[in-house]
């Protein structure tokens, strides 16, 4: 098993000096319910608007409900990967505006706990997605479960999503202490949902990134912020992105100039993200 996964390893190498690579970003917040779900999708959709290639996995351990913004009855989750040793290919559900979308399920709980084989298989096919998307997007629940924050900390970027309420500011400053502690080089973006306005979103950012410079002396970047919107509501309502539905509302541009910033900056998209999961998964 050892030799096995030294061999993808060394191919994981291989690969690094060939093929381009997927930025893998993560959305996540510390108090629940603050939106994640609904920027990761639009979001992502907004990424594939602009060109890009896209895959969104949603690891909401659970409570996994992309499918139900996207409007679709997924067949299969990532778990299939490592539990009937499907290929990526095989599972990949096709969503608007050329998103590609993977659910997750309880089942990813166990990935830990796996044999060798089986991780191997899992690692690899994730190299697959890779090497053919251009952004990994993470869909990461309420209460990160320790298998997600390990895919969190394997990425390259992490969107931390908050409203300007004190209770999701303070979990959300617990969030930043824990990533900090855990991989200090990661990108943390903030995103502010549900903001009165954009001077109330730009605030928000400042103190959260006044605390976090301060203390942990980590600087946050800023994704912007996200108006509190009857849209989005509405969208939901009828299982439709808003960036699609309403693609005129203030929330859909706002998410379209996060795209943007999100495009602008560069580096980062190198195989870290294979080789970390490995590690971790060693570990186990
Ligand atoms: N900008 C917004 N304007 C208006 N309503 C919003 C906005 N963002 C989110 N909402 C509302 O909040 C609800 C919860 O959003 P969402 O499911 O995306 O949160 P979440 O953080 O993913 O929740 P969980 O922690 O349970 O995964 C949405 O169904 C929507 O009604
Ligand atoms: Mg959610």
């Amino acid at each position: 098993m050892h030799d096995q996964a030294e061999q993808l390893r060394l191919r994981v190498q291989e690969t690094l000096l060939q093929v381009k690579k997927a930025k893998v970003v993560s959305v996540l917040s510390g108090k629940g319910g603050v939106g994640k779900t609904n920027i990761a999708v639009n979001l992502s959709l907004a990424l594939a608007g602009l060109g890009k290639k896209v895959v969104l996995l949603d690891l909401d351990i659970g409570m996994g409900n992309v499918h139900l913004l996207l409007g679709l009855t997924p067949r299969h989750t990532i778990a299939d990967l490592f539990e009937h040793h499907f290929s990526v290919r095989e599972i990949i559900e096709k969503g608007p505006n050329n998103l590609d979308y993977l659910g997750g399920d309880n089942g990813l709980l166990s990935l830990f706990e796996l044999d060798r084989n089986s991780q191997v298989h899992f690692v690899g096919e994730l190299e697959k997605l890779s090497s053919a998307y251009d952004y990994i997007v993470f869909d990461i629940g309420a209460g990160l479960s320790e298998a997600s924050l390990k895919f969190v900390l394997a990425g390259h970027e992490a969107i931390l999503v908050a409203t300007p309420e004190i209770t999701s500011l303070t979990d959300a400053y617990s969030m930043i202490k824990l990533l900090h502690a855990e991989r200090p080089e990661l990108t943390v973006w903030t995103m502010i949902n549900q903001c009165e306005n954009e001077r109330e979103g730009r605030a928000v950012h400042d103190r959260l990134n006044e605390v976090s410079s301060r203390f942990l002396g980590k600087k946050l970047a800023s994704l912007g912020q996200v108006s509190f919107d009857p849209a989005v509501r509405r969208a939901v309502m009828e299982q439709l992105p808003f960036v699609l539905e309403s693609p005129r509302c203030k929330a859909a541009g706002q998410i379209q100039k996060a795209a943007q910033c999100l495009l602008g900056k560069r580096g980062a998209a190198d195989i870290s993200f294979i080789s970390k999961l490995l590690s971790f998964l060693s570990k186990s």
